[in-house]
C-alpha cells in the first residue's frame, strides 16, 4: 500500500470529475502525481475486491511499489468504480485510466483480430486455451493490434469456461433456449452465437445483469461460476447448465503512451509485474471456482451437466462463418490448432 493513497470515494469522484469533463485525449491524460514526483498509476476493472483478478492486481501493485515506489503508486478501482468494461477501455485510450482489465469479447469491437477468441468451442480443454494464451507468436500481434486505437495489452487473465445459468429452468439442450432473453456481453460474435443457439441475444454491460435478472428483464446469462457469487447473479438465477461454450480470457490493456514512456529499466519492471499479475491471478482461479460453486450451491443453485454436443452442432458453423468474413483470422486459427500442450488425461502433438 502507498504512503500517499488518498480515500477511493473521494479519489473517484475527482477522477470521475476530471475523466468525464474532460473533451479531448490532452485534457483526458493522467497526470496526477501525489508527494510531488511520485505518479499516480490508475488500474479500473469491473469485479469484487476477493475476485481473483483484484487478488493479482494487488501482487502488481506490490510488485511495482516495492521496486519503483518511489516514481509510481498504483491505485486499483473495482467494481465497475470508473465505470463498465467499455468505458474504462476507452479511458485507457485516452490515457485518463492507465490500465484496465477487459474482458477479449468487449475489444473484438476496438479490432476485429479479437473476435478469434469469442469463438464458441474453441478450445478443446483449459490446458489447451492456456498454452495458446501463453504462445507468443500467436498472442504478440494481436496484444499489439490496437496501437493505432492508443492501448496494447499487456497480459492476459484466466476467465475459466463459460456456460448458462436462467431463472426459471436449466438448460439441458439448445431447444431450452427457445423464447428465452439471455444477456451475453456487448459482441457481435457473442449476438450471433445465442442466434444459432435458439435464444435471444441481450447484450448489456457486467454491473447491469443483476438487476436485469431480478426484474425479469432477461431470463439467464451465461458466465463462469463466480459471477453466481462475486455478483451475487446466484440469488436469482438457480440453475446452472455446464454447456462450456466458450473460454474466454481477460485482457489486461494499458495505454501506449504510458507504456512508451517508461524508460527501459522501468518497463522491464512493469513486464515482470504484468508476469505476477498473471501468474497470482491464474493460480487463485481454480480454488476461487471451487469456493463459488459451495457458496452457489448453499445459495440453492443447481449444477447439472448437459450433453454438450447438441450445443456445438449448433454452433461450430460460427467459425467458417468469422474465418471467411474476417480472412485475416485464418492463419491464427490454425496456428491456435497446431499448439503443443499437455491435456490433464492424456498429452497432446509431443
Ligand atoms: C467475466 C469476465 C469479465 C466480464 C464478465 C462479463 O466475469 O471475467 O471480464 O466482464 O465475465 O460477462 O461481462
Amino acid at each position: 500500500m502507498n504512503k500517499a493513497r488518498l480515500g477511493i470515494v473521494s479519489l473517484s469522484t475527482i477522477v470521475s470529475a476530471s475523466l468525464f469533463l474532460g473533451g479531448c485525449s490532452s485534457a483526458n491524460e493522467n497526470t496526477d502525481t501525489v508527494d510531488g514526483d511520485v505518479r499516480i498509476v490508475r488500474v479500473a476493472h469491473n469485479q469484487s475486491a476477493t475476485h481473483p483478478t483484484n487478488i493479482g492486481l494487488l501482487a502488481f501493485e506490490e510488485y511495482i511499489e516495492e521496486n519503483l515506489g518511489d516514481k509510481y503508486d498504483v491505485q486499483i478501482y473495482p467494481n465497475e468504480l470508473l465505470g463498465s468494461q467499455v468505458n474504462t477501455v476507452e479511458l485507457t485510450q485516452t490515457g485518463a485510466v492507465d490500465f484496465s482489465v477487459a474482458s477479449n469479447a468487449i475489444l473484438e469491437s476496438f479490432d476485429n483480430i479479437y473476435s478469434i477468441f469469442n469463438l464458441p468451442y474453441l478450445f478443446e480443454s483449459p490446458e489447451q486455451y492456456h498454452a495458446v494464451m501463453d504462445n507468443s507468436d500467436i498472442i504478440e500481434p494481436i496484444f499489439t493490434s490496437t496501437a493505432k486505437s492508443g492501448f496494447e495489452a499487456v497480459t492476459w487473465l484466466d476467465a475459466g469456461t463459460r456456460s448458462f445459468y436462467t431463472v426459471d429452468k436449466p438448460i439441458e439442450t439448445p431447444d431450452d433456449l427457445k423464447g428465452l432473453k439471455i444477456r451475453v456481453q456487448q459482441s457481435a460474435t457473442n449476438v450471433r452465437m445465442m442466434q444459432l443457439l435458439g435464444g435471444s441475444a441481450a447484450p448489456m454491460g457486467f454491473g447491469e445483469v443483476y438487476t436485469a435478472l431480478q426484474s425479469n428483464v432477461i431470463d439467464g446469462a451465461e458466465n463462469n461460476e463466480l459471477a453466481l457469487t462475486n455478483n451475487l447473479h446466484g440469488e436469482v438465477a438457480k440453475y446452472y447448465s455446464y454447456n462450456m461454450h466458450q473460454m474466454v480470457p481477460d485482457i489486461v490493456i494499458g495505454n501506449l503512451k504510458f507504456l512508451d514512456g517508461l524508460s527501459e529499466e522501468e518497463r522491464e519492471i512493469f513486464n515482470e509485474g504484468f508476469a505476477v499479475l498473471s501468474k497470482v491471478e491464474r493460480e487463485s482461479w481454480n480454488a476461487a471456482v471451487e469456493d463459488a460453486k459451495a457458496k452457489a450451491t448453499e445459495m440453492g443453485v443447481q449444477f447439472t451437466y448437459p450433453d454438450i454436443e447438441p450445443f456445438k452442432e449448433k454452433v461450430l458453423p460460427l467459425h467458417e462463418e468469422v474465418l471467411t468474413s474476417n480472412p485475416k483470422l485464418r492463419p491464427i486459427y490454425e496456428a491456435i490448432q497446431e499448439v503443443e500442450y499437455e491435456s490433464a488425461d492424456s498429452s497432446k502433438g509431443e
